[in-house]
């Protein structure tokens, strides 16, 4: 039988909603993925240039993830959401899927923003999944529902 993950990285929890609500109409397993150490809400703060998110992006540093999947291998289908981030996938992201080999899986992207377009997101996470080439990205609307994001998830 088939298997689907939904993997999420989410500061602030409006891409946690969206997987939640994408995971329920799929029927599939949730992880979220976390920074180590995790992020508080002031080191998530863009506005402050001295903020650790503003210190990792411009200081190009690697963010280590927190904790990991122990049964990726049963997975057929793995949905990996996360919020925009200077204009792609946040760098925890990267370091979570590093971990695996993504050969024989169907990998698709889903983020939330403020305004910014899905734009090199694919392209600029591909590297670091090894394995897969990943089927799309979207960015859906903060308030998208379950099923606009299951009938994009279905026809990958
Ligand atoms: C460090 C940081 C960088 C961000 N960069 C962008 C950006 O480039 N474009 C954009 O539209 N929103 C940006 N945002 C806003 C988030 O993408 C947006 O608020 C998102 O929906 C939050 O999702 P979350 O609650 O799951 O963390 C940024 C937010 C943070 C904290």
């Amino acid at each position: 039988m088939s298997k689907t993950l939904v993997a999420y990285f989410s500061a602030s929890g409006v891409t946690k909603a969206m997987a939640e609500k994408l995971a329920k109409a799929l029927g599939a397993d949730l992880f979220e993925i976390t920074a180590d150490p995790p992020y508080s809400e002031a080191d998530v703060n863009w506005k402050n240039p001295l903020a650790r998110c503003n210190k990792e992006w411009f200081g190009k540093k690697k963010v280590p993830c927190g904790g990991g999947v122990d049964n990726m291998g049963e997975y057929d289908r793995v949905f990996i959401g996360f919020p925009i981030w200077y204009g792609c996938a946040p760098v925890v992201v990267n370091s979570f899927t590093e971990q695996y080999d993504f050969t024989g899986k169907k990998v698709g992207l889903f983020a939330s923003s403020i305004s910014s377009k899905i734009g090199k997101t694919l392209e600029k996470l591909q590297p670091h999944v090894k394995g897969a080439v990943i089927a799309d990205a979207v960015r859906f609307p903060q308030d998208a529902s379950g099923e606009e994001m299951a009938q994009w998830a279905e026809k990958l």
